[in-house]
């Protein structure tokens, strides 16, 4: 992508069901979709952030039959908890409606009657699950039973979350009633169904066209390469919405959610004054259309949402960017395991910084990763570098300026300090036309690095004496860097750039574009807080003891359902057998070897870290490690270890590291082989 373009573009975040509170799994779709928002505008491109409650199909029926309540109330109600709590992490949406609002149901039926005349829909019978016990048929997630794809025997009626297929209904093996835990028998059934398969080959070019992270542009391709089937878009319940002339029918809830990204726009330009202008995304090819979502959900938005939108005369989206999972503590995230992170309780109510776990988020990987969670890393990130080095960058800046020079020095831009930050918001530029939200977040700590050594070897609060007009120029610069930092991580952390740039006295950091990142200082800088405030050793102990309490609870309540123990090693054998092992190719893929370290380091600031310069046989490599802690940098020198050498080379605290030291346990006890192995020799 090339931003900013003429034409605008639509940014959408998946739907949330609404039928539960916010936790962590949600913060990793909704966080990286703000700031990509936010990213694009500060680059001046025309942008509209949509999203939406998702209030139909069985994840809100089987939720409120199992509390007693109406499938309506239950999601209305997680409705405006979802529309009141986005802004309380700063996630700000142009439109946040809802699947059961007449925008919606509304333009689903005129799409559905628009396939209709386009001969898209037939009519068919069609195998479902039906309990003999209750008497009820069994739509999607009223089933369970075995993936016909990969084996996994815990499958829900429409989608396996092993394999991440969307499983039509009847194919489900071994199918057993949600309802009565009896074995499910198959009845006919007639229903409508979207002629999928005669997309085969406009779904090739779209996919070939299709911009993002490389598993929303790899996985369709094979599953539109095994051949599509057609898919039942119809349900046999109550709750959803109407196929139009056929009152004993509803939508597939996936036909009807992902219309609301259409429907959310709809009501964004009826808002805005412009009823019209929806239609500069769905109906004109030139505007971008960018879907931010969960890695489970590609399927959906790469092969029949595409398909189903250009059959009704609309235009598909532009960009697919899908998340990697969500682990906390190295394992997998789970709300009924108890391994789970909840935005109200665990984090707001503690009067953590939304900055913080924004930050953390979307630094933490690339987004297409599997993401870690746990409470210690946090405090380690939130402190080593947001309360470390950008806060007290930007406190010293303005607290020597303050009392030296009660406000803005007398001073001008180097032009060392321009360039710094010219190439700070080239490099941020370059990570939007990417869509690297990761990379926006490096962008600018790298200028607050820069920035943080900057002050450290000028050394002004020593100059103000011996030579004030330099103090001035050095403070001058520094005041520069703060505002420029604060400018290219607004996206990142909103509330954070409020405040630097209130202090700064300048304008509204929200509506500044990167441009600004140069242009010279024009308020009064003012008497400074500091930015952050540390996360505390006692506070991280009660939320990991809190979390550590829910997973013993969650383990009995699968111990006493019979599910496998977890062992002392804490793997849990029940998920390591079910989808977590590897092949022997797959391990061949890890370029594992003997390396010499040849000469260890400490990094400036770092707590935990050492760099090391590490012989791996062929070459050289630059190695950053957490074991400085347990060993001395002599220690380390000359010693042979184990590393992998085919890690993709990342930048950690600032330094690039180009492999990764193997090493056992809390203690970092290093791998090494008992005979002389030489530098180079692979493990096998
Ligand atoms: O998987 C989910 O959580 C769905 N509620 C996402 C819907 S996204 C969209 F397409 F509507
Ligand atoms: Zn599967």
């Amino acid at each position: 992508m090339n931003y900013p373009k003429d034409d605008p573009t639509l940014v959408t975040c998946a739907l949330p069901y609404a039928n539960g509170k916010a936790h962590l799994g949600h913060l990793r779709t909704y966080i990286p979709g703000d700031v990509l928002a936010r990213s694009l505008r500060k680059l001046g491109q025309e942008t509209t952030f949509v999203c939406g409650s998702d209030m139909h199909g069985t994840p809100i029926v089987v939720n409120a039959e199992e509390q007693g309540r109406e499938p309506e109330d239950l999601a209305l109600e997680y409705h405006e908890y979802f529309e009141e709590t986005f802004p309380r992490i700063d996630v700000e949406f142009d439109s946040y409606g809802h699947t059961d609002q007449p925008s919606n149901i509304n333009r689903t039926q005129e799409i559905v009657r628009a396939l209709e005349d386009n001969g898209h829909i037939y009519e068919d019978t069609m195998k479902v699950a039906y309990d003999p016990e209750s008497g009820r048929t069994l739509p999607d997630r009223y089933v369970e039973g075995t993936c016909p794809y990969c084996g996994n025997e815990e499958a829900r009626g429409d989608e396996c979350d092993e394999c991440g297929r969307h499983l039509e209904p009847g194919e489900i093996e071994d199918p057993v009633s949600k309802v009565s835990g009896a074995p499910a028998e198959y009845r006919e059934q007639r229903h409508r169904f979207f002629a999928l398969s005669e997309f085969e080959d406009y779904l090739r070019d779209f996919v070939d066209d299709l911009e993002g992270t490389s598993n929303a542009r790899n996985q369709p391709k094979q599953w539109i390469e095994e051949g599509l089937q057609d898919w039942c878009i119809t349900r046999d319940l109550d709750w959803g919405v109407p196929y139009p002339d056929d009152e004993d029918l509803v939508l597939y809830v996936w036909v009807d959610a992902p219309i609301e990204y259409i429907a959310s726009t709809e009501e964004w330009a009826a808002d805005s004054g412009e009823p019209d202008a929806w239609e500069r995304y769905w109906r004109d090819d030139s505007s971008d259309i960018v879907h931010v979502i969960g890695g489970d959900i590609i399927q959906h938005h790469t092969v029949f949402w595409p398909a189903l939108l250009h059959g009704a005369g609309y235009s598909a989206p532009d960009a697919v960017l899908a998340s990697g999972l969500v682990k906390v503590n190295d394992r997998a995230f789970s709300t009924s395991k108890g391994r789970a992170v909840w935005l109200d309780d665990d984090y707001l109510d503690e009067g953590l910084d939304t900055d913080f776990i924004r930050y953390y988020i979307v630094s933490y990987t690339g987004f297409e990763n599997d993401l870690n969670f746990s409470w210690s890393l946090f405090q380690e990130r939130v402190n080593n570098e947001l309360v470390d080095i950008y806060g007290n960058f930007v406190y010293r800046s303005l607290l020597l300026s303050h009392d030296n020079y009660d406000g803005l020095p007398d001073g001008s831009l180097s032009p060392e300090v321009e360039s710094e930050i010219e190439s700070a918001v080239e490099r941020f530029r370059d990570a939007v036309d990417d869509l690297e939200v990761k990379e926006v977040a490096e962008a600018g700590m790298a200028l607050a690095g820069y920035g943080n050594e900057y002050i450290q070897q000028r050394e002004p609060w020593r100059l103000v004496d011996s030579d004030p007009g330099e103090a001035a120029e050095v403070l001058y610069d520094c005041l520069q860097i703060a505002k420029a930092t604060a400018l290219l991580l607004e996206p990142v952390m909103p509330s954070s750039a409020e405040r630097v740039w209130r202090q700064l006295g300048e304008g509204d950091v929200h509506e500044a574009d990167v441009e600004d990142a140069t242009q010279p200082l024009s308020g009064e800088p003012r008497e400074p807080e500091h930015l952050f405030r540390q996360v505390e050793d006692s506070e991280i102990e009660r939320l990991e003891s809190r979390l550590q309490e829910r997973v013993g609870e969650g383990d009995a309540a699968d111990e006493s359902e019979g599910e496998t123990e977890d062992d002392e090693t804490g793997e849990d054998e029940a998920e390591f057998m079910s989808g977590e092992t590897i092949s022997f190719d797959e391990f061949q893929e890890l370029d594992i070897r003997v390396a010499e370290i040849l000469e260890a380091e400490e990094i400036e600031g770092a707590d935990d870290l050492l760099k090391l310069e590490v012989d791996v046989g062929d070459e050289e490599r630059q190695v950053v490690a957490g074991v400085k802690q347990f060993y001395s940098t002599d220690d380390l020198v000359g010693r042979r270890v184990v590393v992998l050498a085919n890690m993709k080379p990342s930048e950690i605290f600032g330094v690039e590291s180009q492999a990764m030291l193997l090493a056992a346990g809390d203690e970092a006890d290093l791998l090494t082989t008992v005979g002389d192995s030489e530098p180079g020799t692979r493990i096998r």
